[in-house]
């Protein structure tokens, strides 16, 4: 998703107290940066307007969640949701950045579980590496998952899916469950929150593919 470039997007992200800056001091203290501190903290990566994420932290107030998105333009629509909700989420926070620059901001163990959910398709293969479950960025949320830490993903790409699907073949996580028809497996789709696109593509029919993996 790439808005259009909105003046003052950046501003906004800067200046909002919902958006934490992936600055050296946050390493090792991303949980201080919620309310309690204490809880597992779960994490969207490429959250795009944040559907997902906010209806996440509504459901569960006792996670925290972190939701991740490139893009100002994008993550400001979030920001105005934020604004405009009858009871605030104290538990959701937001990051502005590329998620490649994770290892460099989180500790091991920081993060409890990472969602993606219609992540880019990167068509060409040498762009495969930009693609969010490519191996390298499997290796990516290694390094900073917790060692009993799942990863979450949703598309509506087949050939992205039977990508990620190789991935985890050819790495060491593991495949815990896998469908290439979410909205008709009752199991998987026990608890599942619509995105954007999944409610975007599932109106047109695409059947939505989803994946649990852990190490
Ligand atoms: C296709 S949209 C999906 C949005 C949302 N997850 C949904 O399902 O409705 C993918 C989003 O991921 C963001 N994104 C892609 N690569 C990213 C990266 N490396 N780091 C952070 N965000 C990324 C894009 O900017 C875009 O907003």
């Amino acid at each position: 998703m790439r808005l259009r470039n909105i003046p003052g997007a950046d501003e906004a992200v800067e200046n909002s107290p919902f958006c934490i800056p992936l600055v050296p001091e946050i390493k090792g203290n991303i949980r201080t940066q919620f309310p309690n501190p204490d809880a597992p903290i779960h994490m969207e990566i490429g959250m795009g307007k944040g559907q997902f994420i906010m209806e996440l932290a509504k459901r569960n107030p006792n996670i925290n969640y972190l939701g991740m998105e490139r893009y100002s333009s994008v993550l400001l629509r979030a920001l105005q949701k934020m604004d405009q909700l009858e009871s605030p989420l104290p538990n959701l926070k937001f990051i502005c950045d590329d998620a490649k620059l994770l290892p460099d901001f989180f500790q091991k163990g920081d993060i409890a579980k990472i969602y993606l959910n219609f992540s880019d398709p990167w068509p060409k293969d040498r762009h495969a590496k930009r693609r969010l479950t490519s191996r390298q960025f499997l290796d990516c949320y290694d390094h900073i998952l917790a060692d009993d830490g799942t990863i979450e993903f949703k598309t509506d790409n087949v050939d992205l899916f039977r990508f990620s699907l190789e991935e985890i073949e050819a790495t060491k996580w593991i495949l815990a469950a896998s469908t290439f028809d979410l909205h008709h497996d009752s199991s998987m789709m026990e608890g599942n929150i619509m995105t954007e696109y999944e409610e975007k593509f599932s109106s047109l029919g695409n059947p939505i593919c989803k994946l649990i993996t852990y190490r």
